[in-house]
């Protein structure tokens, strides 16, 4: 490659980068006119009835209805063990995983939440109309393993949002209740204190995970489909990357957070999950 060339190829990915990280072409109104849309169209997140919680107690989940965990959850779970949460270590990256993320992206795209979000993005520029290029913007902007330890690539934004990880002996991301409900199952997290409830079922909480390393403050949605938080995370990061990001949901106005990687990386989610 020449000098120029990859000079070129730089500045094209700044470009890109700063477009997305920074793009406001999109109003307050707007987004919290789509998320509700989305929202409403959502027809797989779970019921009261089929997640039971026991807020104020030691164990969160004291019912899961695990018939109701098919299609996006299963596909989901499935990635679940692709992953090693210690940063530092670099991921497995097996035979396999590319086409079971394929899978996954394959499945939640078929489904409302995804095809709005997919659409109002298009409509603004800010993503590819063509679902095959949206599709690899998507493992772009989730999947792109990436360093948190400043050496081996230990870390992707689904890996930080979906499941967790841990750091300096403490825990990071985890913002997934099915995530949260698998590891309680098998004991490896621990539920230790309510810090607040918010509303569409979104909880605050103090817990322990890996190695007995804790986690202070978490917030995540509970019963909430893999693809309708797809859909608002992928939304919020395009539009309002490292800035909050407003949304309404079931008439009720909610905060969610996003963050790029910084610098060279603003292609990649850090961090999103939804403020309580
Ligand atoms: C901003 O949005 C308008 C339509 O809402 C569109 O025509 C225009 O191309 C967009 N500009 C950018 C930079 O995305
Ligand atoms: C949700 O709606 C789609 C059609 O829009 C349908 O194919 C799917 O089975 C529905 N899922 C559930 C869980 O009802
Ligand atoms: C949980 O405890 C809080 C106070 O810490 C109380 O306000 C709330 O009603 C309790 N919720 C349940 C379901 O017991
Ligand atoms: C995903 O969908 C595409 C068509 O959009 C199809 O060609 C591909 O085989 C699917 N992949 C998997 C793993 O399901
Ligand atoms: C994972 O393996 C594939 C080949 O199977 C390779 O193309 C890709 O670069 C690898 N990713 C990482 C992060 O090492
Ligand atoms: C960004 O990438 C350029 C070129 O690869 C490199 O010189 C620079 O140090 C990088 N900046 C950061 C903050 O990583």
């Amino acid at each position: 490659m020449t000098a120029e060339f990859s000079m070129l190829i730089f500045g094209c990915f700044v470009i890109l980068g700063l477009y997305v990280a920074t793009s406001s072409n999109v109003t307050d109104t707007e987004l919290r006119s789509i998320s509700s849309e989305i929202w409403k169209s959502d027809n797989n997140s779970l019921t009261e009835n089929d997640v039971k919680l026991n807020i104020n107690g030691t164990k969160l989940f004291t019912y899961v209805n695990e018939k109701k965990l098919v299609g996006s959850y299963r596909l989901l779970d499935k990635l679940f063990d692709n992953y090693i949460a210690k940063t530092g270590v670099a991921e497995k990256n097996e035979t396999g995983e590319y086409d079971e993320v394929e899978q996954f992206l394959n499945a939640t795209l078929a489904t409302k939440p995804m095809k709005i979000m997919h659409q109002f993005l298009s409509k603004k520029d800010l993503a590819s109309a063509d679902i095959q290029s949206f599709k690899k913007q998507l493992r772009q902007f989730w999947f792109t393993e990436y360093s948190r330890s400043g050496g081996v690539k230990d870390s992707s934004g689904f890996e930080h949002v979906f499941l967790g990880e841990t750091k300096k002996g403490e825990v990071i991301g985890f913002h997934n209740w099915l995530f949260a409900y698998k590891q309680e199952k098998l004991g490896i997290f621990r539920y230790e204190s309510l810090i607040r409830t918010c509303p569409n079922s979104v909880l605050a909480f103090k817990f322990k995970w890996i190695d007995g390393y804790t986690k202070p403050i978490s917030s995540l949605f509970i019963r909430a489909s893999p693809e309708v938080e797809m859909a608002l995370f992928t939304l919020c990061f395009v539009t309002r990357a490292n800035k909050n990001c407003p949304v309404e949901l079931n008439g009720q106005k909610q905060t969610i957070a996003t963050f790029d990687m910084g610098s060279n990386k603003t292609m990649n989610i850090a961090t999103t999950y939804v403020v309580c």
